[in-house]
Order: structure tokens, then sequence, then C-alpha cells
């Protein structure tokens, strides 16, 4: 279809050349050569007009999942067919966890179904805090919870790993999930993206290695060195609590001045880790979660969240 248009818009630029000739022509015989040529090019215009209307109509339609697919097509036919490519937030999230993987974290994955429990008691929100409140949660008929973020998932990492600190090794795991908010949406809001939990816990660890942790994540994710920088936060699951940020990398336009918040994090908050039967004073922690949706965001200058979660084929087929 481009290709048509685009062969229909070499003609119309022809034939506006055309329009320059009228001066050259006898005067008596301008009016119809001018009629002719107004003719040729509205008829053009129209047929251009179309063409990039169905172009849009077919790109703008989302992806019907319960399509049936062609399994006993040959393959060029297939091949040349719209037959769909790997989301973009889900080729970010490889490269997050390959990084993590190569910092020697394992890797658990979040689920999209939790519980009060694990979304806010695990996390030591004490019973009726205002700290409830602040994530808005979306709640099933059953008060299931879509977890709101990866947190959740801190208090099973703790327990199916206290082993390893039985065996003097630390605890080191990255968490991706998909995270649900009930946000009112706009270009930098949705109600559903994607997180990553980290967790480390081990005998001897503190902020320090924290920030070296993350800033090191930073700069293999960005490729460049970066300066790093803290402020407070408040999480009820760690103390303190810290926001954390980098300078703009130079690769996405950064120069020098501009900070952008990319996580929560701080040490675990020793309830938490007596929750999951680990002992405070024996074993520290540090804990962080951040945005995939953010970083892609960033990575690719995208200026409206919306389009993640839109399936919109022509923003899909942008990152085939
Ligand atoms: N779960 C927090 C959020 O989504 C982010 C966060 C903060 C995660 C501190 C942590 C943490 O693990 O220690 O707002």
């Amino acid at each position: 279809m481009t290709v048509e248009i685009a062969k229909l818009k070499q003609q119309l630029k022809k034939l506006e050349a055309e329009f320059g000739k009228i001066r050259t022509i006898a005067p008596e015989k301008r009016a119809t050569f001018g009629k002719e040529l107004n003719a040729k090019k509205q008829f053009l215009l129209n047929q251009i007009a179309k063409l990039e209307q169905s172009a849009l109509d077919a790109d703008v339609a989302p992806i019907d999942i319960t399509a049936p697919t062609a399994p006993n097509q040959p393959l060029p036919q297939l091949m040349t067919a719209d037959h769909g490519s790997r989301h973009p937030l889900m080729t970010e999230m490889d490269r997050v966890m390959q990084i993590y993987q190569l910092m020697g974290f394992d890797i658990v994955e979040s689920r999209q179904l939790d519980d009060e429990f694990h979304m806010f008691d695990s996390l030591n929100f004490p019973k009726d805090h205002p700290a409830r409140g602040d994530y808005d949660t979306f709640r099933t008929e059953e008060n299931f919870i879509p977890p709101a973020h990866t947190s959740t998932m801190q208090h099973r990492v703790l327990k199916s790993y206290k082993h390893k600190l039985e065996q003097g090794r630390p605890i080191a795991v990255a968490v991706p999930g998909r995270v649900f908010r009930n946000e009112d949406i706009d270009a930098t809001h949705e109600h559903t993206l994607y997180q990553c939990e980290g967790v480390y816990v081990s005998s001897d660890c503190n902020l320090g290695h924290m920030l070296g942790v993350l800033r090191e994540f930073f700069e293999r994710y960005f490729e460049q060195p970066l300066k790093i920088r803290t402020q407070p936060g408040f999480f009820p699951f760690t103390e303190p609590s810290l926001e954390f940020l980098i300078e703009k990398p130079k690769s996405i336009g950064g120069k020098g001045a501009g900070w952008l918040e990319m996580l929560g994090c701080g040490m675990i908050h020793p309830n938490v880790l007596k929750m999951a039967d680990i002992d405070p004073e024996k074993y520290s922690g540090f804990a962080w979660g951040g945005g995939i949706d953010r970083l892609l965001m960033l990575r690719y200058g995208l200026s409206d969240i919306r389009y993640l979660e839109s399936g919109k084929l022509r923003f899909l087929k942008e990152f085939r």
C-alpha cells in the first residue's frame, strides 16, 4: 500500500511541474489545459486520500488475539501476512533481566493476582494505615488484588531463598512482573504497567552496596558512566527509604544537568525480614522497585505511555 501511495505522489509531483507550462501555451488554449490538469490533480489527490485512509484503518485496528492462526499455510505466505511480532515491552524486559542475571541475580516472575497479605501485611503496612490507601488497587469480588507493585513478591522470595543465608550465601533475586493501578490515565500514567523488583540479603550488606548495585545496573542499561543521587522517600517496607535518581544519560539527550527519578529503594525493614523468619540481628538486606515502561520510554523517546497497552499495529510495527 505504501508503495502505491508513493507512486501516486510521484505522479502528482510531475503533474504539478506541468502547471508551470501554462504561461508558455497560447492564451486561447490555457483554459482547457488548466482544467484538464486540475481534473487530473484532483483525481490523484482523491486516490491518495483513499489509500491513506485504508492504510490507517488497517493499522489502527487492535490485534485480534482470538483470530484463528493458519498452521497449514505454507511458510512464505505466513511470512508476508501481518503475523505479529514481539511486543517492545517484552524485549525491554529481557534486556533488563539479562543485566541482572549477569550481575548474579536469580529471576522469579511475579503473579497477576495476589492477596491482602502479600500486598500489605507482609510488607509492614499496619492494619488500617493510610499508606494502604496510597496504592490505588483494584479488587476482585473475592477480594483478591491484581498487584499494584512487584514488592508483593518480597515475602515469597525471602521465604524460598532463606536456605541460602544458612549456607553462608546471599539472597539476590530480581522479580519482573505486570502491575495494576487504579489510575486516571494520561500520557504519563497507565493502569497497567511492568515493574522489576530487586531483593538482596546477606550477613554484611549496607546502603553503600545498594547504591553500587543500582549504579552498576543503570550504567549497564544505558551503556555509559552515570552520576547518581538519592532523596528521602517513604515506604513501610524499608528503613531508611529512598528515591534513586540518575543524571539524564547523554545517549538520550542529557547534557550533564537534569536528574531522572528511576525507582524507590531502601534497606529492608526488620519487620519484613522477621515475618519471613530471617533474623534481622544476623542479616540485613536492601530492595528496590521501578518501572520498565519508563525505561523503554526514555530509551526510545516515547512521549505517551498509552501506546504500550494500545495494541496498535502502527506503533508495534516500528519495533519489528
Ligand atoms: N514498590 C514500590 C512502588 O511501586 C517501589 C519500591 C520501593 C520497591 C522500595 C522496593 C522498595 O522494593 O524497597 O512504589
